[in-house]
């Protein structure tokens, strides 16, 4: 009888050796937790595809972030969503607009204890819902989105807020955005860049999280999902251009350009498991179709061994509780 010459259940054994053996951990400060505030409502609204998930009022949205620091995270990304909009998004960098005064909220109430970070984009904001501002054709206006992006991000540094994720896709943004904190003396304010973003049916639940109206499509600026070489030259770019973190979004469908991202860049490499994850996650295991529990570790897991040194996900904090409580 000839044996095996390889054996590689040898490292499978037993749960002490798998767990000796495994090349992937994840661990709390790893992950960070979107939320969205609503103005003008006194009870935290759900949103009906994202099951657990709420637009708060402030003083959930501070609650929330409590017990974020609690679950050991590593930080938060604030999404507003204001009561009126407009062509231009002025709510977005009106210091009283909703994201500035709960980022405000935040930095006061959670600001040492994790990275409160807030999204830089116009969508939540416009009545057309896109991210940036419209030409008399009706298209994205890319430089003249970028003037909104500069004021938006002064408004937001003013805020508190200790890292801006530019989310819009506009050419130039990054570079554009840098130099407008640096000239008013925020240096220090980080620059979370989506570089490589792809335009997607992913990000569905999401429009119903911001009430977002958008008609149309984000195709002139958002990737198409075919192209993984175009995805690494947005990251190269951003790097470039003074990108302190950069970021592939969604996740789990974009493992492949996240791992080729990591490769190609020496700056830090973010994920974002978006809205559409989740709710494919949700829907099967409240069928009774999917452990539930197992496929979300499994999935932060698998984006964690792609190369992403963090992670955004709705679950972050269960997650992280469930990491804390297996120790
Ligand atoms: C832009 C932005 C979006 C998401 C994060 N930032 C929407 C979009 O680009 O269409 C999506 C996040 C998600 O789906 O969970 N403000």
């Amino acid at each position: 009888m000839s044996f095996p010459q390889h054996r590689p259940r040898r490292l499978r054994q037993s749960p002490a050796v798998r767990r000796l053996a495994r090349e992937t951990h994840l661990v709390p400060s790893q992950l960070v937790l979107p939320l969205f505030v609503r103005e003008g409502i006194t009870e935290p609204a759900p949103i009906s595809s994202m099951p657990g998930v709420h637009q708060h009022t402030l003083d959930s949205l501070r609650a929330a972030a409590v017990d974020a620091a609690d679950a050991g995270l590593g930080g938060v990304m604030l999404f507003g969503v204001p009561a009126v909009r407009d062509a231009v998004g002025s709510g977005a960098d009106d210091p009283r607009g909703i994201l500035n005064v709960a980022t405000e909220a935040l930095v006061a109430e959670v600001g040492d204890a994790l990275v409160v970070q807030t999204d830089l984009c116009l969508d939540e904001f416009t009545d057309h819902g896109h991210c940036g501002v419209l030409d008399a054709r009706g298209a994205v206006d890319n430089d003249a989105t970028l003037e909104r992006y500069a004021a938006m991000a002064l408004a937001q540094a003013r805020a508190g807020s200790a890292m801006l994720g530019l989310s819009g896709m506009m050419d130039g943004q990054v570079a554009h955005v840098r130099a407008a904190l640096d000239a008013e003396g925020f240096t220090d304010t980080m620059l979370l860049a989506y570089s490589a973003k792809y335009a997607g049916a992913f990000y569905g639940p999401f429009r119903e999280a911001v009430d977002s109206q958008l008609t149309g499509d984000r195709r002139t600026y958002q990737l198409d999902p075919g192209n993984g070489r175009e995805g690494v030259r947005e990251a190269l770019l951003d790097v470039d251009e003074g990108a302190d973190v950069v970021m592939v979004k969604p996740a789990l469908p974009y493992l492949d350009v996240l791992a080729d991202v990591c490769a190609a860049v020496d700056a830090p490499v973010w994920a974002y498991q978006v809205s559409g994850e989740y709710a494919m996650v949700e829907a099967a295991a409240a069928n009774g179709w999917i452990d539930r529990r197992r496929a979300i570790e499994e999935s932060l897991l698998s984006i964690r061994r792609a190369g992403a040194d963090a992670i955004l996900t709705y679950w972050a904090a269960e997650a992280a509780r469930w990491l804390r409580a297996d120790l």
